[in-house]
């Protein structure tokens, strides 16, 4: 369900001391559904639209795919291997130049910006790989996520652990002695040390159990509900469309389907073609 306010569903938590202040970030008015044309995500408060591009010289892997997200909404990226979700989420987060089309972020054009510079401007993007430092401790991988900062970041550091437990317990350890599923909660964690507006997370479940993943998928909802916005690849597809708002089937750099997640779900040809019948 989508509520005509995607801060007050009834989803999570209310608590929006983890984000910036309301009144930093305006709230857009438009919703994409299933329905409307590609052109109704031109609004939305993180856009990449009709992106093309590829590695150096090399062949365009994105070939025009648009992906859009409302704030405090998930969006969820499926498709095969070597679809291009991976380059897709670079290409938002500025480690790709787009050979055409653009990144929008709250209405502000970033394609030519920097990552560095997309930090500064709220984005947070957590890798599919080495996403840690192994030989630090799990307290140390979270300050080294707010080294941007110039403000007392304790506070932030205390939402981290109230959010993930576990690594309050584990903070002097080195983060590399952690299991799968903590080593993602650090990087989760590390990356909202910079009290982010939308938090890109590339396979954020790989190779965790089943109750791992449904426990860290609750706890991103959570990070949704106060008012980041999340965008999110993921192979777990079945179990990642059932909490997204947008969902998006990626096939070879282009936009093969895109609606809710339940539509989605629903849908007889996506769910013969990705999610195994
Ligand atoms: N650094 C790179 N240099 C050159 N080609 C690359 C690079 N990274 C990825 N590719 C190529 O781009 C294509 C898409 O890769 P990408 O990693 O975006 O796919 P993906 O959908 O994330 O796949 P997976 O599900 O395996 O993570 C593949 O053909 C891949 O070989
Ligand atoms: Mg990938």
């Amino acid at each position: 369900m989508i509520s005509e306010d995607p801060l007050r569903d009834d989803r999570g938590n209310r608590d929006l001391s983890i984000t910036r202040p309301r009144d930093a970030i305006p709230m857009d008015p438009i919703v994409p559904t299933a329905t409307q044309p590609a052109t109704s995500v031109v609004n939305a408060f993180l856009v990449g639209e009709a992106m093309v591009g590829g590695y150096g010289r090399g062949p365009s892997i994105l070939n025009g795919c648009t992906i859009a997200a409302e704030k405090g909404q998930i969006a969820v990226i499926v498709g095969p291997n070597g679809a291009g979700k991976s380059t897709a989420m670079k290409a938002i987060f500025g480690m790709l130049d787009l050979r055409q089309g653009s990144v929008r972020l709250n209405g502000e054009d970033i394609t030519r910006l920097s990552p560095q510079d997309r930090v500064a401007k709220g984005m947070a993007f957590v890798p599919q790989t080495r996403n840690i430092f192994p030989s630090l401790t799990v307290q140390e991988n979270l300050e080294m996520g707010a080294f941007l900062r110039k403000d007392d970041i304790s506070r932030t550091m205390e939402q981290v652990y109230e959010l993930f437990p576990i690594l309050r317990e584990k903070r002097r350890q080195p983060a590399g002695e952690l299991s799968g599923g903590q080593r993602q909660q650090v990087a989760v964690g590390r990356a909202l040390m910079t009290q982010p507006s939308v938090l890109m997370l590339d396979e954020p479940t790989a190779g965790v159990s089943p109750i791992v993943m449904d426990e860290l998928f609750d706890r991103i909802i959570e990070i949704a509900r106060t008012g980041i916005t999340i965008l999110m690849v993921e192979q777990n597809a079945r179990q990642a469309l059932e909490i997204a708002d947008k969902g998006y089937v990626l096939v070879q750099g282009a936009n093969a389907f895109s609606g809710t997640g339940k539509d989605l779900l629903a849908d007889p040809q996506v769910r013969k073609s990705f999610l195994g019948g």
